[in-house]
């Protein structure tokens, strides 16, 4: 049997404690090394094209974390042939066998390369020590855990019923082709899960790892390797994602695509897909994608004031607002809005942006200390689409500002957490993924709660996550009804972000993808074809 899995618990690192010892020393380290040079990886054998790309520290963006070298056309063909021999033995081989390599793997992950996962995780993608421990040390190991033993439940999952002299059984058998996995940059845990839960069945992957976040996905996968995935398994093709996606979505031996990130590249995909179902695949693709979100916190004037502050606080700006479940747009009664807003203002104040390895010191409110909570934005295209937003609400007569709305480029990409005020509940700020630390909160009045619920339902076209805060059971009640489709991930008096593998399975509808949730059975069920078969004796 598959060990029962755990949620791997999060280490403090309070000040002087060993592990924050040891990181230290290690964003020291990485600080002393970089620029690290990162290769493609097909067949087990590493590519150097020559086509470098450099993933910049989103603090300290005149350095370089990483060079690394972009696939050619060339080689993404050479990775399909090779995962498709690769198959023949991968698939093959017993679950077990396959099993163990993926556990030793998150046992190197939280044992032998804890830090070092961190440390490129913070430096390359500017989290803070506590987003990181939970992203690529916990979120990590747990999806490689509980996959696994996910996938044990799904083996034995048999037909129940065998009348006499007769043998009834199901065998899950992998895809036929290989599957695309394409990740995006903001958390390191869905780099390391999208091309192994397919492999864990026994299919081959291709990977295309975000170009923000190559280098902690290049370290989870020499982790893979080190932990025995046979050569050819998953590819590591960096590179350009319009480039690899045209020429995948084109070969015949497509059998899946694993992605998360935006939704206009899901929607690409999955048009691009269909295009080509029957008449150049072999069976209609399994196309999964988790894509963005414009999530909401819902208030109700019984709502514990406290509770909704910090939760707010969390939800809208820890990782600067760019987890795909970050709170951006919050609906509060009149009544309680003073209050809401003075302790908003408050708490907003007390932020410390930081450099997430707290190396250099910055010119405005922006500390070198590594428990900042907050740290800069993933990049200039980033920055300047958010800067886009807070230049034009400054202009925008239904909008007011209500705390930050400064920034900084002069040494990384810094945003300051920001409120806005708007009197247009179907304002852009509050329909639109903006990705970045912006909050937009619509004030409406306390007898008008039903209302506003259902306005809350039709303002955006993303489900992704939502939350509902009150201590009135009846309002909750009403809100649970009201907003059921509204949330793939639905919180009451808990903030939209933090879901948790094996306790709140992830993923939402409507334009926040087709709701596959990560980290579970209904996820897992994709990247296996069954055989029903029945033996006469
Ligand atoms: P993105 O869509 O820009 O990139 C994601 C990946 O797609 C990258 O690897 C990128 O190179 C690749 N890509 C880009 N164009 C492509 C193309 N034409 N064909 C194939 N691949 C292509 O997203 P991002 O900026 O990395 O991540 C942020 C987005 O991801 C947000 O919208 C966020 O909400 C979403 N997200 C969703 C979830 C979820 O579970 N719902 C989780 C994390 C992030
Ligand atoms: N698991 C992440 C969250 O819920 C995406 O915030």
């Amino acid at each position: 049997n598959i060990p029962t899995p755990h949620n791997e618990p999060p280490l403090s690192y309070l000040p002087n404690s060993k592990e924050a010892k040891k990181l230290k020393e290690e964003c020291e380290k990485m600080r002393k090394e970089i620029p690290f040079e990162v290769p493609c990886i097909i067949n087990g054998k590493e590519y150097k094209t020559g086509n470098i790309k450099e993933q910049l520290i989103p603090s300290d963006h005149k350095n370089v974390i990483c060079k690394f070298h972009q696939v050619s056309e060339e080689l993404v063909q050479e990775a399909v042939k090779g995962a498709l021999e690769a198959k023949k033995k991968w698939e093959e081989m017993s679950f077990e066998s396959r099993a163990a390599i993926f556990l030793k793997a998150a046992d190197l992950v939280v044992g032998k390369y804890r830090y070092v996962m961190m440390a490129a995780t913070m430096l390359g993608q500017g989290k803070n020590i506590w987003q990181a421990e939970i992203d690529c040390t916990a979120e990590v190991s747990d999806l490689l855990r509980f996959n696994l033993k996910y996938i044990e439940e799904i083996y034995s999952n048999q037909p129940k019923i065998n009348p006499t002299a007769v043998w009834n059984r199901l065998e899950y058998r992998p895809l036929e082709g290989f599957v695309l996995a394409i990740t995006p940059f903001n958390f390191t845990a869905i780099g390391a899960n999208l091309p192994t839960a397919p492999a864990m069945l026994g299919n081959v992957v291709l990977w295309k790892p975000s170009s923000t976040a190559i280098y902690s996905n290049y370290i989870f996968y020499k982790i893979l390797q080190e932990a025995g995935l046979p050569a050819g398994v998953i590819q590591f093709v960096p590179g350009t994602g319009s480039m690899i996606g045209k020429i995948l979505l084109k070969n015949k031996d497509l059998a899946g695509v694993h992605f998360t990130g935006s939704t206009a590249v899901f929607k690409h995909i999955w048009l691009e897909s269909a295009k080509n179902t029957m008449s150049l695949y072999k069976s209609y693709p399994r196309i999964v994608g988790e894509t963005g979100g414009k999530n909401f916190h819902f208030v109700h004037e019984s709502a514990l004031i406290d509770n909704l502050v910090n939760h707010t606080i969390r939800g809208a700006f820890e990782y600067q607002g760019q987890k795909c479940s970050a709170t951006s747009r919050m609906y509060i009664p009149k009544t309680i809005w003073p209050e809401v807003k003075e302790k908003l203002i408050k708490e907003v104040s007390k932020i410390k942006m930081g450099q997430s390895d707290g190396k250099i010191k910055f010119k405005i409110k922006i500390q070198k200390d590594p428990t900042s909570f907050m740290s800069a934005v993933i990049d200039k295209n980033s920055f300047e689409n958010i800067k886009k937003y807070i230049n034009e609400a400054e202009k925008d007569e239904s909008v007011e500002l209500i705390c930050g709305g400064k920034y900084d480029d002069s040494v990384g990409w810094f945003i300051e957490p920001t409120i806005y005020l708007t009197t247009n509940p179907k304002h852009k700020l509050m329909q639109e993924e903006i990705f970045g630390p912006i909050l937009t909160i619509y004030v409406y009045e306390a007898d008008k709660y039903e209302e506003t619920l259902e306005l809350c339902d039709q303002t955006s076209p993303y489900a992704l996550t939502g939350a509902i805060f009150a201590n009135d059971r009846e309002a909750i009640d009403i809100a649970i009804k009201k907003l059921r489709q509204s949330a793939g991930n639905f919180y009451i008096n808990e903030k939209s972000t933090g879901a948790v593998v094996g306790q709140q399975p992830f993923g939402g509808a409507r334009g926040s993808g087709n709701n596959q949730k990560a980290g579970a059975i209904i996820n897992l069920m994709n990247w296996c074809s069954p055989r029903s078969i029945k033996e006469g004796f």
